[in-house]
């Protein structure tokens, strides 16, 4: 089997409909796998299906994913129509920004909702099927989609995010121990800037001021994503847990 061939995998990729979960839901398909998408709007996710579908299967979903009941239904309906999910990517994720003096209590419960806690309920939620998944060779995974905000203090007020960032890396580190002789991985991605509707203000204003502080002197491209998706998804990442892998043009640990 090729190192990094997905064909026969089942994978499902939270706010897959744009941004960083469509990139890595392009590359999870590009490899081989059939790719379950979800959002909370359904409009989002029927395009998104439609534009994917050219590099293969893929199936939309529509959740809001930061409830614990809504974790719950999508992993029931996805139960439905398959034995085991061999990847998880937990990438959903809201980010707000606000001067210290008037960041609201309601942008700590939105944050981490959906950044911190989802991942953890959808994790559960996904277990039967991820173990359905797992063989001794060749683990179940799941990634969940960090930031570099969690590894450095971010030049910008965005307390929730950054601290949700730090607690979902550290939460993997947690879970790779739990679920490793389980049969499943668990890892986290921490993306530097990456064009999306989140980060659009913010590369608008400073897009070029960043790339050109980044050692790589550039912002990320969508196969930096897809790239590392299809590694921590295939053969190749197999032996890999418990990482936090920095995916950024070296901003996050050498600047
Ligand atoms: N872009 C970057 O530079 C960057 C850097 C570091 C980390 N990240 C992380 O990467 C992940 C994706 O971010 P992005 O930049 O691609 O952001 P984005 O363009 O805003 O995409 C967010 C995705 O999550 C979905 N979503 C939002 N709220 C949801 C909810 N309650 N339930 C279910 N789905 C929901 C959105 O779709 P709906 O609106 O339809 O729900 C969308 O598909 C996030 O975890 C973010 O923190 C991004």
């Amino acid at each position: 089997m090729e190192l990094f061939d997905l064909s026969g995998k089942v994978a499902v990729v939270t706010g897959g409909t744009r941004g960083i979960g469509l990139m890595m839901a392009r590359g999870l398909l590009q490899a081989g796998a059939r790719v379950y998408i979800s959002s909370r709007k359904p409009d989002a996710c029927a395009q998104a299906a439609t534009e994917l579908s050219q590099y293969g299967q893929v199936t939309p979903i529509p959740a809001d994913l930061s409830t614990e009941e809504e974790c719950l239904r999508l992993a029931r309906e996805i139960a439905e129509s398959e034995q085991a999910v061999h990847v998880l990517v937990n990438n959903a994720g809201a980010t707000w920004g606000a001067p210290l003096e008037e960041f609201p209590a309601s942008a700590w419960d939105k944050v981490l909702d959906l950044n911190l806690k989802a991942p953890f309920f959808l994790t559960r939620a996904f277990l039967p099927l991820l173990e359905a998944a797992a063989t001794a060779d060749d683990p179940a995974r799941v990634v969940n989609v960090g930031s570099i905000d969690g590894l450095h203090v971010p030049a910008l007020p965005t307390y929730s995010y950054s601290a949700s960032k730090a607690g979902l890396h550290h939460l993997t580190r947690v879970l790779a121990r739990e679920l490793g002789p389980r049969g499943i991985t668990v890892n986290a991605v921490a993306p530097g800037p990456f064009e999306s509707k989140m980060m659009a203000a913010t590369l608008d204003a400073f897009g070029e001021e960043i790339a050109a502080m980044a050692p790589l002197r550039r912002i990320g491209r969508p196969d930096d994503m897809a790239g590392v998706a299809v590694y921590l998804a295939s053969r190749a990442g197999a032996y890999v847990t418990g990482a936090v892998i920095p995916v950024d043009g070296g901003l996050g640990t050498t600047v």
